[in-house]
């Protein structure tokens, strides 16, 4: 089990590890778009725990380009222990 610290709000929720971020983040109030890491919408800054999150997918580096902070909320998979976020 992995735990996500929003920033925005000081909640905390628990996630399965390799469940999808995004529907927390949806009720957390990130807006969504493509679902499919095109169109940038769901982006996130990741401010502790990039390490528990899933790699970065090929569409995150063509949209981001190489950097550590920020994430494609709709292509992140919990790995476990805690993520802390903001958007
Ligand atoms: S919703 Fe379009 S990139 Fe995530």
């Amino acid at each position: 089990m992995g735990k996500i610290i929003f920033e925005n709000s000081g909640e905390e929720k628990e996630l399965a590890e390799g469940e999808p971020i995004a529907e927390l983040c949806e009720e957390q109030g990130v807006p969504f778009a493509c679902t499919e890491g095109v169109c940038g919408t769901c982006v996130i800054e990741v401010l502790e725990g990039m390490e528990n999150l899933s790699p970065m997918t090929q569409e995150e580096k063509d949209f981001l380009g190489e950097q550590d902070r920020e994430r494609l909320a709709c292509q992140c998979k919990m790995l476990g222990n805690c993520v802390r976020l903001t958007f």
